[in-house]
């Protein structure tokens, strides 16, 4: 008997695996086929609202290409490469050296190493709710459990802390931070911050802190967790894509806290680079330009998203039956809309998304319950744009509401 004629079943594990910011583009491209321009406010992705990384590190780029750079260099990384993001965490607080630092394929790839050198299925991480989705997305390939703590939007999306204290298991194996934090813009005062590092050393737990947005605080960078803390057994994950505005150069890194404790994780990480042969070779060359040269265009970054925060928290929060609490840093709010009994997160963005081509992403999609109304946009375009979009938003959410 032929099998020709039989679908060839996918794992089980790839049930489990969903990324909304990506899954609902292509609803988007269906209302666009239809012939309505469509606003994409769904994706963090800089370069396409007109923000370019500095010439001095495309410039880089193009010398290492036209120098030959084109064949793999070690798993771990450049040196050169290596040794610059080791002096940036020291010259921020953070005592690190080239040896626990590994330059990855973005964060994204550094999530993944960083996981799965620590977790082994049947185990918990603790996450944040909201959650950036490819930490949820990496714990379901490795059979692992997310278990969410909660950020409060009543205290501008802080974590709460006695909550996760009560969620660690004998099955914990990590604590996740992301900050400051994609998908609610929250930049984490010292004071909880200390307090997140105490509750992880009490239980003996290391922190995976996602720092990526580190150089878009409104207020000037965030200093690296690890500065208040260097003896903790943290593991810092960061990368060009946000900070210099190069997310198509996959290009980021790891640095692992010099604790004797973290010996074993980083020869496991190592291990795992090894396999994957190593990240791009000559975007690499762009991580000493960027990390010792010129950053004013960081400066002119954090302003123009300062400006873009202030109009989309005040425009949003004119609009009757939405709320929305002002990010700190970042390009990213997490509005939320006062849903009619029946509807969830995704009916309405649906709907926004058919009725005025804006798309952005239901707060389902980072973990939260449908039924609470919660939205993230991508705040990256003009002023001018932006206020077209929210006045849209508004006299949509009038009619939907009614
Ligand atoms: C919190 C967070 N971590 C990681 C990433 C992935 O970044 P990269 O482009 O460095 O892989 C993103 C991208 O939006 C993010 O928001």
């Amino acid at each position: 008997m032929s099998s020709a004629n039989i679908a060839i079943p996918a794992a089980h594990r790839v049930g489990h695996f969903s990324y909304a910011i990506r899954n609902i583009v292509s609803e988007a491209k269906r209302v666009e086929a239809s012939g309505r321009r469509v606003r994409y406010m769904n994706i963090g992705n800089p370069p396409a609202f007109g923000f370019q990384p500095p010439p001095h590190l495309v410039e880089a780029v193009i010398q290492a290409l036209r120098n030959g750079e084109n064949g793999y260099c070690p798993s771990v990384g450049l040196l050169a490469a290596r040794e610059a993001v080791a002096e940036e965490y020291t010259g921020r607080g953070w005592a690190i050296s080239p040896d626990r630092v590994l330059i990855t394929t973005g964060t994204s790839e550094a999530i993944e190493l960083t996981l799965t050198a620590l977790v082994d299925a049947g185990r918990e991480v603790l996450v944040p709710l909201p959650i950036y989705p490819l930490y949820t997305a990496v714990l379901a390939k490795l059979e692992a459990t997310p278990v969410y703590y909660r950020t409060d939007p009543d205290s501008g999306w802080l974590p709460d802390l006695d909550q996760l204290e009560r969620m660690i298991t004998p099955k914990t194996r990590a604590l996740v931070v992301i900050d400051p934090n994609n998908p609610t813009g929250a930049s984490y005062p010292t004071a909880v911050r200390r307090a997140l590092i105490a509750c992880a050393e009490r239980h003996g737990l290391p922190i995976l802190v996602d720092e990526v947005y580190g150089d878009l605080g409104y207020g000037g960078p965030v200093s690296p967790l690890g500065s208040l803390a260097p003896e903790a057994a943290i593991i810092s994950l960061s990368s060009l894509s946000k900070g210099f505005v190069a997310p198509g150069w996959r290009t980021g890194w790891l640095a692992v806290a010099n604790t004797p404790r973290l010996d074993e994780v980083v020869g496991a990480i190592k291990k795992l680079a090894d396999g994957r042969l190593c990240s791009p070779t000559m975007t690499q060359f762009a991580i000493p330009v960027a990390l010792r040269g010129d950053r004013t265009s960081q400066q002119t970054l954090r302003d123009a998203m300062r400006e873009r925060a202030a109009i989309t928290t005040s425009m949003l929060q004119a609009i009757p039956g939405v709320t929305c609490v002002a990010p700190q840093a970042a390009f990213y709010a997490m509005p939320k809309v006062a849903l009619p009994p029946g509807k969830s997160d995704q009916d309405y963005v649906l709907a926004l998304l058919r009725a005025t081509g804006i798309l952005v992403v239901y707060g389902s999609g980072f973990g939260m319950s449908p039924t609470e109304g919660y939205m993230r946009i991508v705040f990256l375009a003009a002023p001018n744009e932006l206020r077209e979009i929210y006045g849209l938003v508004g006299q949509f959410t009038a009619d939907y509401l009614r």
